[in-house]
């Protein structure tokens, strides 16, 4: 039977680069810091337990990942990646595996590291992976017997060790047992004064552990970010990683480079997804659903054959059938759409119901409503649902036709099959059935003139 494993993250540094006040982990990639994506991946590992090494000084850092299961670890002093281990050991069983991540690695993935895993409970693992441009990573040496023999860092490799290529990700794997002895044999005499980790190789060399440098499939999924140029690098990679993985499930992208994709998205088969559109949090697009140009979802859930037009913006939004949105239309939470419903341009619509069939098309506000079936909703309507201290319901039946600009001061029911004339400011109830308006009356001025523009002599 293998030891449990626990892994370690190292997220204690500064990230002075970055020229920001957040800590460097918590700046975000693809909707999520970089810190939560690689808890996410530890997650995934079945470890007995994760530990987070962190800088107590950034004291809002535990708060950012709200998960019981996390031991938060702090390291007072940033004195090397060595010393960040250290101060999690005494916190881990006597007998156990422990695996060191980075917490400015977000591309990983459990895949990634099952390498590393496989290995037997014996021997240090390092993962290691090519790099044609290698500048600032340790570097991988290895003996004749091509097993590696130590990482040194490039502020102390010579010149022939710097033309290595084969470079550390620094990741890590070995036995809590044989880790602790290592990390008591590490010195600080290097050309940063710091506890390096990757000294511990040197001393496993020294012991007689088997040194296993497990080489990386896919480079890509170890880059870090140390400044903002990186960042925005790996921004451009999980992007292309999402686009990716929705085109495999079938979906059609007008432009797998100009799409964010900042959450968990389900798409089902032969949805399309026009150029620049933002996906956000929990998205659910049905088969055949249609998302134009600019569009911004987030938390939305679409029935098959939903048609989201241009520059729509919507969140918190389920639809139940094939219905028609925008272009320009604002759809906030609470709101769901009928079969066969229309929202229009330049309509906010929120927490209301418009049930199927119904439309409202042009220029309107619907806040807190329901709307029958059928119903047709005149450009301009408003519902004043707020009289300023409290939030109102306004019902609409069945078949109902509300005339052009017509404002309807909630709290207010419109019955089944009613007419609202245009321009009416409905305050009370409105029977089934009947036309009702509220409209002074039009009158013509007879012998009225257009008054004439006075000249005086200058
Ligand atoms: C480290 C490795 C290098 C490797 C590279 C890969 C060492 C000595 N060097 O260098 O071989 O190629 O990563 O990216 O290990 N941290 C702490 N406390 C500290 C210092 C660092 O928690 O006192 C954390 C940082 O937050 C970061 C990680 O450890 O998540 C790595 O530290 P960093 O300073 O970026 O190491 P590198 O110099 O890049
Ligand atoms: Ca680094």
């Amino acid at each position: 039977m293998s030891l449990p494993l626990h892994i370690i993250i190292l997220a204690a540094g500064d990230g002075t680069r970055m020229k920001s006040d957040l800590p460097k982990v918590l700046h975000p990639v693809g909707g999520l810091s970089m810190l939560a994506h690689v808890f996410n991946t530890a997650a995934r590992l079945d470890a007995a337990q994760v530990h987070i090494v962190y800088n107590p000084e950034h004291e809002a850092l535990p708060g950012t990942l709200d998960h019981p299961d996390i031991n938060w670890v702090a390291q007072h002093e940033r004195l090397g990646t060595g010393h960040a281990v250290q101060q999690a050991m005494p916190e881990l069983p006597e007998d156990c595996r422990v695996l060191v991540l980075y917490g400015d690695l977000p591309l990983l993935r459990p895949g990634s590291l099952e390498g590393l895993l496989g290995l037997p409970d014996t021997a240090l693992g390092v993962l290691t992976m090519e790099m044609l441009q290698p500048r600032g990573y340790g570097r991988i040496i290895r003996g004749d017997d091509s097993t590696v023999s130590a990482i040194v860092e490039e502020k102390d490799a010579s010149e022939r060790q710097r033309a290595i290529t084969e470079v550390n990700t620094g990741i890590i794997i070995a036995a809590a047992t044989r880790l602790r002895a290592w990390l008591e044999t590490l010195r600080n005499d290097n050309a940063q004064g710091e506890y390096y980790l990757t000294d511990v190789v040197a001393a496993a060399r020294a012991d007689g552990t088997v040194i296993e440098g497990v080489m990386a499939g896919e480079p890509g999924d170890f880059a870090g970010a140390n400044d903002r140029a990186q960042l925005a690098q790996l921004e451009a990679r999980l992007r292309q990683r999402r686009a990716d993985e929705l085109m495999q499930k079938g979906v059609r992208l007008a432009d797998p480079a100009r799409i964010e994709i900042r959450g968990a998205v389900e798409p089902g088969r032969d949805v399309f997804i026009d150029i620049n559109v933002v996906l956000e949090g929990n998205v659910i697009l049905g088969d055949g659903t249609t998302i134009g140009p600019g569009c911004v979802l987030r938390d939305c859930q679409l029935a098959p054959g939903t048609r989201v037009h241009a520059y729509s913006v919507l969140e918190g939004v389920r639809t139940h059938g094939a219905c028609d949105i925008g272009p320009f239309a604002r759809v906030r939470p609470g709101t769901e759409l009928g079969a066969a419903s229309r929202v229009g341009n330049f309509v906010e619509i929120k927490n209301t119901s418009l049930g199927e069939g119904s439309k409202a098309s042009h220029l309107s506000y619907l806040g807190d409503s329901n709307i029958g079936r059928n119903v047709n909703i005149g450009a301009g309507t408003i519902t004043c649902n707020y009289d300023g201290v409290n939030k109102h319901r306004t019902e609409i039946g069945d078949g109902v036709f509300i005339g052009s600009d017509t404002q309807l001061v909630a709290p207010v029911k419109i019955g089944d099959g009613a007419n609202i004339g245009a321009g009416s400011t409905i305050t009370k109830d409105a029977p089934k059935d009947k036309l009702t308006l509220s409209r002074s009356k039009q009158v013509t001025i007879d012998g009225w003139k257009r008054p004439r523009k006075v000249t005086r002599d200058k």
